[in-house]
C-alpha cells in the first residue's frame, strides 16, 4: 500500500463544539511524499506493528498507535473471525510534522486489512471508521484535493488543474496537534471558516502564482508561538522565491509552493542551509489516496 501525506492549502479555524473540536474550513491536497504499508496474515488475535525509516524508533507499536486501532476497529465493527495482521510501515512522512503521517497510516491499514480479510467494503463504507479514527483519515482514503468542513471530515472534491510542486522544510522537533490547537485558543479568537475564493479560482485555473498568494493557515501563529524559528524558515523560503509559504497543518513542517519541479529544487537548496531546518523534502500534488501498489 502507498498512502500520501497532506498539506492544507487553507486552514480556517472557528469555534469549538461540545467535545472541544474546532470547526474547520480547510482545503486538503494529497502530496507524493508517502508512507508504504504492508499488511500480512498473522495468527488469530495477533496484531503486530513494525516501523522502518525516519523517526521509526520513536513511534509506539502498541494499541495506542492509530494503525493498530484502525485494524482492531475493522475487526470489532465487522466481527472478522480469526483476524490477525502483521503490519510493516516504511515512514517517509515526517513524524509529528503536520502532514498527517499517523492518519495516513491508519487510512492505509483500513484499505489493506479490508483486502487482506476479504471484507469487500467500499471506500464509502470505510469512511465512518476513518472519521472515528481522526479528522484527517477520511481525506487520506480519498486523496486528490478536497474541501473539508466540520471537524475536517465532511469532504467535497475541488476542481483543480495542473500539478503543484512543493518543497517541505522539516523541523528538528515535532509539535503535537492538540497543543497547537490549545495555543490557538490561548492566542486567537475563532475565525470565519470560509475558504478564500481566489484560492479555489487559482486551483481551477491551474495557476500556482494565484494559489501561492492565497495560502492561509489560521494555526500558523500558534505553531510559531511554540516554535519561533518557524518564522525565519518561512521568510527564508519567500526570500528564495517561493510562490507561497505556510506552516503545514498544525506544523512544524513548513510548505513552500514552487512554480515548477526545477524551482522546487532551487527552493530546497536554499532552505537546506538554515540550521533550523532538519531536512528538506520535495513532492508534488495532487495524488491519489491510500492505494494498493501494483
Ligand atoms: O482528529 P484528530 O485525532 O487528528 O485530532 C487531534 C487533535 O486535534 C484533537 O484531539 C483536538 O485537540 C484537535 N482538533 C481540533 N479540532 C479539529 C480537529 C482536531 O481541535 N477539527
Amino acid at each position: 500500500m502507498r498512502v500520501p501525506a497532506k498539506v492544507n492549502l487553507a486552514l480556517r479555524v472557528g469555534g469549538t463544539d461540545s467535545q472541544g473540536f474546532h470547526e474547520l474550513g480547510t482545503v486538503f491536497q494529497a502530496v507524493s511524499l508517502g508512507d508504504e504499508v504492508r499488511a500480512e496474515t498473522a495468527p488469530a488475535g495477533e496484531f503486530k506493528l513494525a516501523f522502518h525509516g525516519e523517526g521509526a524508533a520513536f513511534l509506539p507499536v502498541d494499541d495506542t498507535n492509530l494503525a493498530i486501532r484502525a485494524a482492531k476497529l475493522l475487526v470489532r465493527r465487522f466481527d472478522v473471525p480469526d483476524a490477525g495482521v502483521a503490519l510493516t510501515i516504511r515512514k517517509r512522512i515526517p513524524v509529528a510534522g503536520g502532514m498527517a503521517g499517523g492518519s495516513a497510516d491508519a487510512a492505509a491499514v483500513l484499505v489493506a486489512c479490508n483486502a487482506l480479510w476479504g471484507l469487500g467494503l467500499t471506500r464509502e463504507e470505510l469512511d465512518p471508521m476513518a472519521a472515528e479514527l481522526g479528522s484527517d483519515v477520511p481525506f487520506l482514503l480519498r486523496g486528490g484535493t478536497s474541501i473539508g468542513t466540520g471537524r475536517g471530515v465532511d469532504l467535497a472534491p475541488v476542481m483543480t488543474a495542473g500539478t503543484y510542486h512543493w518543497a517541505f522544510a522539516l523541523s528538528h522537533t515535532g509539535l503535537s496537534t492538540p497543543s497547537v490547537f490549545r495555543e490557538f485558543d490561548r492566542l486567537c479568537d475563532p475565525n470565519p471558516t470560509d475558504i478564500p475564493a481566489p484560492l479555489l479560482e487559482g486551483l481551477r485555473a491551474g495557476d500556482p502564482v494565484a494559489v501561492g498568494a492565497s495560502l492561509v493557515n489560521d494555526l500558523e501563529a500558534a505553531a510559531i508561538s511554540l516554535q519561533p524559528g518557524l518564522a525565519h524558515t518561512l521568510r527564508l523560503g519567500l526570500d528564495a522565491g517561493a510562490l507561497g509559504a505556510i506552516v503545514s497543518g498544525s506544523g512544524p513542517t513548513c510548505a513552500f509552493l514552487a512554480g515548477s519541479d526545477a524551482h522546487s529544487i532551487e527552493l530546497a537548496e536554499s532552505l537546506a542551509v538554515f540550521s533550523g531546518v532538519r531536512a528538506v523534502r520535495r513532492a508534488f500534488g495532487p495524488v491519489a489516496g491510500a492505494q494498493v501498489l501494483p
